[in-house]
């Protein structure tokens, strides 16, 4: 998208001042994320389940994972493009379990037939079943698989955690590579997708749709959710010190820029939604403005499309086109 196109308004709007390349992965585990503790490998890999299809084969394999506590298992469902050997995989968690993305209430943010046609492989695993998305869980995830001391990592950092696991479990498939993998996620599994793109090089790019606060968007740009809103609603998502920047995010040390900035010269892809005001598309734009710099010869991309807070096959298609270039 050109700045020509966008509303006159984002053109005036400010860029912060902080230096997109002056923030590190470390600065955004002390401030937003909390540190990833080392440890967790995966050591088996069964195939449950697989359908032939005509554009994509459907896999399913049961994952495990010890961790110094105790295994994880993971559920994943595997869409691998018939045709395209080795396929490159895109790693993408979901909202509602595996099979609502085939059939179920989110089958329209997933179009299998598409991905397949650009020659990618998709790999999903329900959140959920990494680390429950409840200030005060009920069952264990990942974290509770890892010795307290380990770091105090929110659980925005355990589903990053879980998509790089899921990149191991990709490496372990026939006729999958993890070459030219790519993240992606959808509001809080965007931001959790460019977390995960921060710090896991293997991710060549990171895609964050309607990610918002704490994902693509600037804290500094006023609009949408901000720091009081998102930590007292989702308080277990991030460190426990990120709410003593509630009103006050002109104090904050970093802004999202920078965690863009963080990802290069890997490429990452920001996609937002003109309705969306609790992302705040303006303040994802002007990230994505902000950590220009940071990225050589179109290593950044964006784009803004009609309606609200979703996933749509057309931030698909505009995403996996900026992904085969
Ligand atoms: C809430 C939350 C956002 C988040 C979104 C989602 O709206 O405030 O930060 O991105 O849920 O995940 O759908």
């Amino acid at each position: 998208m050109t700045d020509a196109a966008l509303p006159e308004a984002w053109q005036r709007a400010e860029l912060p001042e902080l230096p997109a390349g002056a923030a590190s992965v470390d600065d955004f585990a002390r401030t937003i994320y909390g540190r990833t503790p080392t440890g967790g490998h995966v050591t088996d890999v069964v195939l449950r389940s697989r359908e032939e299809g005509e554009l994509a084969h459907r896999l399913r394999h049961r994952a495990t994972i010890s961790c110094p506590l105790g295994d994880l298992e993971l559920d994943t469902l595997l869409h691998l493009p018939v045709g395209t050997t080795p396929a490159p995989v895109i790693v993408a968690l979901n909202f509602t379990g595996n099979d609502q993305t085939i059939d179920g209430d989110q089958a329209q943010r997933w179009p299998y037939a598409a991905i397949a046609a650009a020659g990618y492989a998709v790999l999903t695993v329900d959140y959920r079943q990494i680390e429950p998305d409840d200030p005060a869980p009920t069952t264990p995830g990942v974290r509770a698989l890892f010795p307290a001391e380990a770091g105090s990592w929110g659980a925005v950092g355990a589903w990053a955690w879980g998509m790089s696991r899921c990149l191991d479990i990709a490496a372990a498939i026939d006729g999958l590579t993890t070459a030219g993998a790519v993240a992606l996620g959808h509001s809080r599994l965007g931001k959790a997708a460019l977390w995960a793109g921060a710090q896991d090089e293997r991710f060549v790019l990171t895609v964050s749709n309607d990610s918002g606060c704490c994902g693509a968007s600037l804290f500094r740009h006023p609009g949408g959710e901000d720091i009081a809103a998102i930590t007292s609603r989702f308080p277990h998502w991030f460190v426990p010190s990120l709410s003593a920047y509630a009103g006050l995010e002109k104090s904050l040390p970093i802004d999202q820029h920078q965690l863009l900035a963080c990802i290069a010269p890997r490429r990452v892809y920001v996609a937002s939604a003109e309705d969306d005001a609790w992302a705040d598309p303006i303040g994802e734009y002007l990230a994505v403005v902000a950590a220009t710099p940071a990225f050589e010869g179109g290593g950044i991309g964006y784009h803004v499309r009609a309606g609200g807070h979703d996933l749509l096959e057309e931030d698909w298609r505009h995403a996996l086109t900026f992904a085969q270039r």
